[in-house]
């Protein structure tokens, strides 16, 4: 926030400075901008139209609440989903955030919020979940999460499945699939990707062209109350590793992280990509043998990991 700076197009007082843009905005220019950059997102990558039936998932934090509330004011029709991970006091106050949200606004909308709750669902929280299975915590989390999305958005018969992945998000995941050459990830690092087979909802990034903190600073002007501490169980320290890199890259010469992930789109031709996702996808992919979703093994990984689950004692 900064004092005595003007709004870029209307003059009044600004409340916010973007330098990548080399612009500062009043509240009002500053929400347009913000809808125009969500808007750019869902045209350039051909993500979904207004007939389309969208489901967002919504974590409780700024990024998937601004998503929804964005989408909503576009004239999008909505609905919410939240995966109640079960991880103590954070899941609590993220729960109530996306029911405030989903009853004081979206509800305005005609909009409804699903909750998935894994201990009631899956037996147990992710926390004691990944201790049966002997795995490590955010992986458990990460196959239930994109296996309940999906599935959620193919039951209850949504066009597409949308998230709050913003461009901090995507340009650090650029950074460390390019470290690693990670050729078959980076394929699939496009924001917006097909249903490619049957089972499998499209899946789209619409916040890409925005950054974390505008994302804040979205939910902050909006009043949009959200949880601000991070999982417990923390991502990867390699993702905050590579955020804090580009974000040092980013103070010394502005729009680093918008060239380095948009520059990647433009050259790699996202547009093209999903066809042959598409492509590759009907080849390799076939329906799970217990619960019919699209997977590569004769299992998927969920049912794979719940059944190791089942097996053992403690559920
Ligand atoms: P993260 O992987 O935690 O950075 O989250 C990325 C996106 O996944 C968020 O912006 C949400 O759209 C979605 N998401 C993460 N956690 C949840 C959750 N517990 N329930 C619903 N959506 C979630
Ligand atoms: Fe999944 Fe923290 S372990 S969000
Ligand atoms: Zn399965």
């Amino acid at each position: 926030m900064i004092r005595a700076m003007n709004c870029t197009k209307c003059k009044t007082k600004a409340a916010l400075k973007l330098p990548r843009h080399h612009a500062a905005f009043c509240k009002n220019c500053f929400n347009s901008f913000v809808h125009d950059q969500v808007h750019k997102a869902i045209r350039s990558q051909k993500m979904f139209e207004k007939t389309d039936r969208l489901l967002v998932a919504v974590s409780g934090g700024k990024d998937s609440l601004a998503l929804w509330d964005i989408l909503l004011k576009l004239g999008y029709k909505t609905d919410g989903l939240y995966v109640n991970l079960g991880i103590g006091g954070y899941s609590e106050s993220s729960r109530e955030k996306v029911v405030h949200f989903s009853e004081t606004v979206a509800a305005g909308y005609g909009a409804v919020l699903h909750v998935h709750t894994v201990d009631r669902e899956e037996g147990a929280g992710i926390r004691e979940l990944a201790i049966i299975v002997n795995r490590p915590t955010c992986s458990t989390c990460g196959t239930i999460k994109r296996y309940q999305f999906n599935h959620a958005a193919i039951r209850h018969g949504y066009d597409v499945m949308a998230t709050g992945h913003n461009l901090d998000d995507e340009a650090a995941r650029l950074l460390g699939n390019v470290l690693h050459w990670q050729a078959e990830y980076l394929e699939k690092q496009g924001p917006s990707l097909p249903a490619s087979v049957d089972g499998f909802a499209k899946k789209v990034k619409p916040l890409y062209r925005l950054t974390e903190r505008e994302l804040a600073a979205y939910c902050v002007l909006n009043k949009i109350d959200y949880v601000v501490e991070e999982c417990p169980m923390a991502q990867g320290a390699r993702t905050l590793l590579y955020k804090e890199v580009l974000n040092r890259l980013e103070t010394e010469s502005p729009g680093t992280k918008q060239m380095f992930y948009w520059g990647f789109l433009e050259k790699s031709g996202t547009t093209e990509t999903p066809t042959s996702i598409a492509e590759k996808d009907r080849s390799s992919l076939h329906p799970c043998s217990n619960c019919g979703q699209p997977t590569t093994a004769e299992t998927c990984s969920y049912c794979k990991l719940m059944a190791r689950a089942k097996t053992s004692t403690l559920l």
